[in-house]
């Protein structure tokens, strides 16, 4: 999860998260030469005295730097391009998760096994342990298994959601009468947090998503917990 002061991207979880980081840190430093250089060009135009009076065009300089700016682009358009496919590819997923926006809360479908389904609600400010997290921990989590490609499902009851883990790189939109699909990969242990990012209501801001990934024979323990109860 985010802690204080994080402005940039959190710690991926997933190895799609982590190549969305090379990315970002790609094109930032790319953005970053180019206005260092339009910056410096700009700058030195005040100091600029010399004038030619038969100056009217430049067909060589005007052809690079229409040119220049096309193949930097490129090399930003490739890369998001390959990232773009890459977090569409379904990899033989092992377990599949199926998730319900609700005005304001999520539910949670285990369509695997039999009848595991769950209401995931957040966590009132004033009912909360003190070492729980304000606006953030939910009543029942998400349990998975890390180490294993994992498919989620999404779609909404109401109005439009959204599913939304900034740590493994995911965003899906939870539509009324459709159903999203995407997957991951949890490559460590821990708890995951997201939020809800499409403006669904009052509640908005109060319908955050929890996932604690495990090793899978935990999973599998806490999974035959849930079927025999
Ligand atoms: Cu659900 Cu915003």
């Amino acid at each position: 999860m985010s802690t204080w002061a994080n402005l940039g991207l959190q710690d991926s979880a997933s190895p799609l998260m982590e190549q969305l980081i090379f990315f970002h840190d790609h094109a930032l430093l790319i953005l970053v030469m180019i206005t260092i250089l339009v910056g410096y060009l700009m700058f030195m135009l005040f100091f600029n005295s010399y004038i030619n009076r038969f100056l009217l065009h430049g067909q060589l300089i005007e052809m690079i730097w229409t040119i220049l700016p096309a193949i930097i682009l490129l090399f930003i358009a490739m890369p998001s391009l390959r990232l773009l496919y890459l977090l569409d590819e379904i990899n033989e997923p092992s377990i599949t998760l199926k998730s319900i926006g609700h005005q304001w809360y999520w539910s949670y479908e285990y369509s695997d096994f039999n009848d595991i389904e769950f209401d995931s609600y957040m966590i009132p400010t004033n009912e909360l342990s003190n070492d729980g997290f304000r606006l953030l921990d939910v009543d029942n989590r998400i349990v998975l298994p890390m180490n294993s490609q994992i498919r989620i499902l999404v779609t909404a009851a109401d109005v439009i959601h959204s599913w939304t883990i900034p740590a493994l790189g995911v965003k899906v939109d939870g539509t009324p009468g459709r159903l999203n699909q995407t997957n991951f990969f949890i490559n460590r242990p821990g708890l995951f947090y997201g939020q809800c990012s499409e403006i669904c209501g009052a509640n908005h801001s109060f319908m955050p998503i929890v996932i604690e990934s495990v090793p899978v024979n935990y999973f599998i323990k806490w999974i035959s917990s849930k079927v025999n109860s």
